[in-house]
C-alpha cells in the first residue's frame, strides 16, 4: 500500500541546524555549548507576579478568544516601546503581535508570495528565513553580498518576481552591525522597486562596539515598504514565551490577520500579559543585562586572536552575542560541528544553514557564565586547530 507523503516543497526545506546539533549534545555528556542563541537570563520579576495574577484572577479573561493581531493594552505598550527604545516612525505603519519574531516573518511571507516570487537573503542568511520562504512556496534568493552587504550586488539580484530583501542587523550568525548608510541604501532600494524592506531586529538591544545599531523603520515615511520584526526572546530572556511582533504597512495588515487567524487565531492572553509586565521592566533592565555580556565578548576575541590560528572571523562582532568563523580545513560546516561535539565536548553551529559554502561556525556567547565559557574556548582552541590538520 502506498504511504501518505508530503509534498515536493518540504523535499526542498532544510532540516533545522539546532535541533540536530541538540540531539549531538544529547549524545555527548558534558559537552559545553557556545551553540544555540539564547542569553543566560529569564525575564524580569514581575513577569512571572503578572502571570500568576492573571492565572489567580477569574475575571482575567485568558479563557476566551481575543483579538486577531493582539490585546490592546500590550499593543499599545508596544508601540511606546518601540518609538521609545527603536525610535520607530508608526505613523503609517500597523502592528500584529505573534508568537514569536518567526512567526510573523513566516505569516510575512505567507502574504507576499505566490509559487516562484521571490525574496532576496544576503548571504549569511538566518536559517528560518530561507526555510519559511520555501514553505511558503517562494524562493529564497541568496546574494554573496559580502556580510556587510554591498546595496549594488542586491540591486542586481532584483527581477521582476522580487518582493523583498530581508537585513538582520545586529546579525545572526556573523554579530556586524549593518551600518546606518548601507540600511538606507538597502531601504531607498526598497522603496524605488517597489520592494518591502524586511529588517529583523531580534538583536536590536544588543551592541558594544562604536557602530550604532539604526533601525531602517525609524526614517520618517519609510513604514510604506519596510517591515520591522522583534521580539522578547533574546533582550528579556523571554525566548519560551514566545512573543514577537512585526510592524508592517497597513496594506499589508488584512492579509496577515487571514494568516494569523488560521495559524494561531491570536497570541496567548497569558504570555500576552507577561509581555506587558516585561516592557513595563524598560529599557534599562535589558541593557544592564545585555552588559554582562560586553566581558564575555571580550574573552572570546581575545581567545579567537591568535597568531596565526587556523581560523578567521568574518567581521569584527560588534551585535547580538554570536562570532563568525572560518576554519582553513576540507571538513565541511557539518562534518566539523560533529566532531567538535564528538571528539572535544564544545558545540559550534555549522553555517551551511545560514548558506555560507566551506567551513564556517558559528559561536555563541549568550549562555555561558566566565568559568564555563573559559572551559569551552580551552576546547575549541584544541579542537579547532585539530580539525584544520584534516
Ligand atoms: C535573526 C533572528 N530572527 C528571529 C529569531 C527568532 O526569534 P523568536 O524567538 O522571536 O521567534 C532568531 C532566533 O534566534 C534570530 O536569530
Amino acid at each position: 500500500m502506498s504511504q501518505p507523503a508530503s509534498a515536493q516543497r518540504l523535499s526542498r526545506v532544510q532540516q533545522p541546524v539546532i535541533p540536530v546539533m541538540g540531539e549531538l549534545i544529547s549524545q555527548t555528556p558534558g559537552t559545553l555549548s557556545l551553540g544555540q542563541g539564547m542569553v543566560s537570563w529569564g525575564p524580569p520579576d514581575q513577569v512571572r507576579s503578572a502571570a500568576a495574577a492573571a492565572l489567580a484572577d477569574p475575571g482575567a479573561s485568558l479563557d476566551r478568544y481575543g483579538p486577531v493581531a493582539g490585546n490592546p493594552e500590550l499593543r499599545h505598550a508596544l508601540k511606546q516601546w518601540l518609538q521609545k527604545e527603536h525610535q520607530l516612525d508608526l505613523s503609517c505603519s500597523e502592528l500584529l503581535i505573534t508568537a514569536g519574531s518567526n512567526m510573523a516573518f513566516n505569516a510575512l511571507v505567507q502574504v507576499l508570495c505566490d509559487p516562484g516570487d521571490e525574496l532576496i537573503l544576503p548571504v549569511p542568511y538566518y536559517f528560518n528565513h530561507e526555510m519559511a520562504i520555501r514553505l511558503a512556496g517562494g524562493i529564497p534568493i541568496a546574494v554573496h553580498a559580502g556580510v556587510i552587504p554591498d546595496p549594488q550586488q542586491l540591486a542586481a539580484a532584483i527581477t521582476p518576481r522580487t518582493r523583498a530583501i530581508v537585513t538582520i542587523s545586529p546579525n545572526n550568525p556573523s554579530g556586524a552591525v549593518l551600518p546606518r548608510e548601507v540600511l538606507e541604501a538597502i531601504n531607498r532600494l526598497c522603496a524605488d522597486h517597489g520592494l518591502l524592506h524586511i529588517s529583523d531586529e531580534a538583536y536590536a538591544l544588543f551592541g558594544y562596539g562604536s557602530s550604532a545599531m539604526w533601525s531602517p523603520g525609524s526614517a520618517a515615511g519609510s513604514g510604506a515598504h519596510t517591515v520591522t520584526l522583534g521580539s522578547l526572546s533574546k533582550s528579556h530572556g523571554m525566548a519560551g514565551w514566545r512573543i514577537g511582533w512585526a510592524v508592517v504597512p497597513p496594506a499589508l495588515m488584512a492579509d496577515l490577520a487571514k494568516v494569523q487567524d488560521t495559524i494561531l487565531i491570536h497570541p496567548p492572553h497569558l504570555n500576552q500579559r507577561a509581555a506587558l509586565a516585561a516592557l513595563e521592566a524598560g529599557g534599562d533592565w535589558c541593557r544592564q543585562r545585555i552588559a554582562t555580556l560586553l566581558p564575555r565578548r571580550q574573552q572570546v576575541l581575545k581567545a579567537l586572536q591568535r597568531a596565526n590560528a587556523p581560523w578567521q572571523l568574518a567581521c569584527q562582532p560588534d551585535g547580538a552575542f554570536y562570532a563568525l568563523l572560518q576554519l582553513q580545513s576540507s571538513l565541511s560546516s557539518d562534518q566539523a560541528m560533529e566532531r567538535l561535539i564528538r571528539e572535544h565536548q564544545v558545540a559550534l553551529v555549522s553555517c551551511s544553514s545560514f548558506g555560507l559554502e566551506s567551513c564556517w561556525l558559528r559561536l555563541s556567547y549568550g549562555m555561558l557564565a566566565e568559568a564555563d565559557l573559559a572551559e569551552a574556548l580551552k576546547r575549541l582552541m584544541g579542537g579547532l586547530e585539530q580539525l584544520a590538520l584534516g
